[in-house]
């Protein structure tokens, strides 16, 4: 029987008879048309989640919703870009590079939120000039840095707060951002953000909107947005004492989580948005303050599940173990260039053969990648058939946050294509990186 687990790959992923196919495609022609390693995105499973996440967001918060925008950094290309787009949502970008993408496709400024706790002046630029909605402004040299080009532009920029609200996220440390130790935001409990605000105030050519938080990444309890939610409406109640008005729009940051493996969960966006909406109606109430706008950045709850990538088995070796028992390594052609999750974070991933029906008895397997490095692995431990052999296609579900985004050309690997597939047709939208294009950047 194969391990095929319909909770843990795309929506329109199933195991037919002897093979795995995606959105009506069959995993061994996408590989044989396309070659492996290959990311493949269920584009209607993509649509869906981010309209989910539109809906749940308006549902739940009424005339107080504001936008969803998707964050870019979990994946993006232009195909993605028009996607979110034709959903109405917004785009998180933090980078120029992120919005030269949106550019490209004509992405609508007034949807388009700027990050980053380092721009450029002219990340900065770019996107005052390309209007869009906020930039969420992370430290004192940056609200000059933004006062100063967008008066340059005769533009009044809106800015958001990003501020570090003091809250412990239950995540890995990498992805865990809002308390106080990190780089991003402007401290709650330091007085920080207070001065920011003064600051802002202060600068004609800025509009301060509101404020911004995001605890971290990888969440599956809402108790840490809800606590960053409640000091973040203290604040907005602390502002509106002080300068007698208040602040409309209060962005809550991305961060929901998805199940990698079987036995977790990817909390329903509508179940999240309605509690959420709960807590901060609660707060607002406590705090005597009118609801703000809301918005949220889901990256990883709306592109995660919707990718599998595929790759092709090249060797196994059995190790015999200090216990006496043995492991398989199963090595396949891509690795922690194509997914360093497993390397970077010890993220857990689920593995099956795609191309036919296991037949031998499971046996410990670790799945590794072809890098010149033992810390090259993406499953560290999995029950695989014993049957597994070379020119067999492994497909690792739920990679599309944060795989082809962080993808590498370590050992001068070429980056995989992205396929998106759809109603039993496939097609690129991202084309496979060549040794020629990474031949032609040196001199
Ligand atoms: N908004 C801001 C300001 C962020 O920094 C992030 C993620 C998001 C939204 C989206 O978070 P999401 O909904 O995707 O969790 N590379 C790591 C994740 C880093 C997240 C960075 N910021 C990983 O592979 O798990």
């Amino acid at each position: 029987m194969s391990a095929f687990d319909a909770a843990v790959f795309s929506s329109n992923s199933s195991f037919e008879l002897d093979h795995l196919t995606i959105g009506g495609v069959s995993a061994s022609q996408l590989a044989a048309e396309f070659g492996t390693p290959l990311y493949v995105v269920d584009e209607e499973d993509f649509i869906t989640r981010a309209e989910n996440w539109r809906n749940a967001l308006s549902e739940s918060f009424g005339e107080n919703a504001g936008n969803v925008y998707y964050a870019a950094k979990s994946f993006l290309n232009k195909e993605i870009a028009r996607w979110v787009n034709s959903v109405g949502i917004g785009l998180d970008v933090c980078t120029g590079g992120e919005l030269a993408v949106a550019k490209a496709v004509n992405f609508d400024g007034a949807r388009i939120e700027l990050h980053g706790n380092n721009k450029s002046e002219l990340e900065i630029s770019e996107a005052v000039q390309y209007g869009v909605h906020t930039i969420v402004v992370d430290s004192f040299f940056e609200i000059e840095r933004v006062a100063r080009i967008s008066s340059e532009f005769g533009v009044k920029q809106r800015v958001l707060i990003r501020v570090t609200p003091g809250v412990e996220a239950h995540t890995h440390e990498f992805i865990s951002t809002a308390h106080e130790d990190v780089k991003f935001g402007f401290s709650l409990a330091s007085g920080a953000a207070w001065d920011a605000i003064s600051d802002i105030k202060g600068r004609p050519s800025l509009e301060l909107v509101g404020l911004h938080s995001h605890i971290g990444s990888q969440i599956f309890e809402i108790a840490g947005f809800a606590a960053a939610a409640e000091k973040l409406i203290s604040l907005l109640a602390k502002y509106r004492d002080y300068y007698g008005s208040e602040l409309p729009e209060l962005d809550l940051g991305g961060g929901c989580g998805i199940n990698y493996v079987p036995g977790e969960y990817t909390p329903d966006p509508f179940v999240v948005m309605s509690e959420l909406a709960k807590v901060v109606r609660d707060a607002c109430a406590r705090a005597n303050i009118k609801m703000p706008r809301i918005s949220i950045e889901p990256g990883r709850a709306i592109v995660g599940p919707t990718t599998t990538t595929l790759y092709t088995v090249g060797t196994t070796k059995s190790v015999e173990l200090d216990d006496g028992s043995s492991r398989t390594y199963i090595s396949v052609d891509g690795g922690m260039s194509d997914n360093i999750r497993p390397a970077l974070y010890g993220a857990q991933y689920l593995a099956i053969i795609a191309n036919r029906l296991p037949l031998g008895p499971t046996q410990t397997s670790r799945i590794v990648g072809k890098h010149c490095e033992s810390g090259d692995i993406l499953i560290r431990e999995i029950h695989m058939s014993s049957d597994i052999q070379p020119g067999d296609l492994i497909a690792i579900p739920a990679t599309g946050a944060y795989g082809r985004s962080m993808a590498s050309n370590y050992n001068h690997l070429t980056k995989p294509a992205v396929v998106a597939v759809r109603d039993g047709a496939a097609r690129i939208i991202t084309k496979r990186e060549s040794i020629a294009d990474i031949l032609a950047m040196d001199i």
